[in-house]
């Protein structure tokens, strides 16, 4: 498929998608954030697929947060749309995927950037990487989910800070706080994200998928994780995967997951 201000490019069981508008810093646009949900739920249907992911073209930014220039002259009906809209259709939706999301955060991750960043299932970030929530800065707070999943990641105590200065957070103390998984310089950075979307590619996908239902029933209110988990436990028995994987097991020899 065609895309105007994104690459999505699949090779070897991993679709990484870019997001490509280096001149705006990758700026999140209502035509990049819609482009951004039909490449994911390409890449989330294709059998091929075992691991998506997600960085941000040139060397500068990941995602500098999104478009300012589109909601200047928003008005409250607007401004509540706006968050509505793109939390269910891209950031919800990162999360809620049953394919692995891996963002390779190369630069800025502020505002929105940071936010979609947080949604997928973790991070990893280059040496030189940036990340902040500054929307107080200009007069707004997050709404793409930054309110509830910063906390979820670094604790209330930092999240308030952070978002109460509009500071930036660089990759040595993003690490610190748990916020990203790893820090390696900028060549090395997808190198590591295919490195271990490699790993996870040898395990069997379905059971990855409940495991993401399984992980993330612990951040929704409402809901019982552990009886997520007794649910999704008990519905891998009932799969080819299940059966192969163990089968492989006793018999010595490596499991060749069919994702079913
Ligand atoms: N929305 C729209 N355009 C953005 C943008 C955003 N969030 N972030 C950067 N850009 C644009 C700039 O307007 C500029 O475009 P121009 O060349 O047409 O003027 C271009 O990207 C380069 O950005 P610039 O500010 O010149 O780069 P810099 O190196 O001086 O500063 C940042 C980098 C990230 C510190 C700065 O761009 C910034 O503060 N961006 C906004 C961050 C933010 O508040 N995000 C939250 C939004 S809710």
């Amino acid at each position: 498929m065609n895309y105007e201000n994104i690459l999505s490019e699949s090779t070897n069981g991993i679709t990484t998608i870019t997001i490509n508008r280096p001149t705006k810093l990758n700026a999140l646009n209502k035509a990049t954030i819609e482009e951004l949900h039909n490449a994911f739920k390409v890449a989330n249907i294709d059998a091929t697929t075992k691991v998506i992911i997600l960085t941000g073209s040139g060397t500068k930014a990941f995602v500098a947060g999104a478009d300012i220039s589109e909601f200047a002259d928003f008005n409250v009906e607007n401004g509540g749309k706006l968050a509505a809209k793109g939390q269910e259709i891209l950031f919800d939706f990162v999360e809620n995927l049953e394919t692995p999301v891996i963002a390779a955060v190369n630069g800025f991750a502020l505002g929105g950037g940071l936010e979609l960043a947080m949604s997928a299932h973790f991070r990893v970030a280059s040496d030189n990487a940036k990340m902040g929530l500054p929307e107080t800065s200009l007069g707004v707070i997050p709404g793409y989910g930054g309110t509830q999943r910063l906390p979820q990641l670094i604790g209330k105590g930092r999240a308030m800070e952070l978002v109460m200065t509009a500071g930036m957070l660089d990759a040595p103390t993003a690490l610190d706080y748990g916020l990203v998984n790893h820090v390696v310089t900028q060549e090395e950075l997808l190198p590591l994200a295919e490195k271990i979307a490699s790993k996870i590619k040898r395990n069997s996908s379905v059971a990855i998928g409940k495991a993401i239902k399984a992980i993330n029933a612990n951040y929704k209110d409402g809901i019982n994780g552990f009886n997520i988990e007794i649910e999704e436990f008990g519905a891998c028995f009932g799969t080819a995967d299940f059966k192969e994987g163990t089968s492989a097991f006793l018999e010595k020899r490596k499991a060749d997951f069919k994702g079913e």
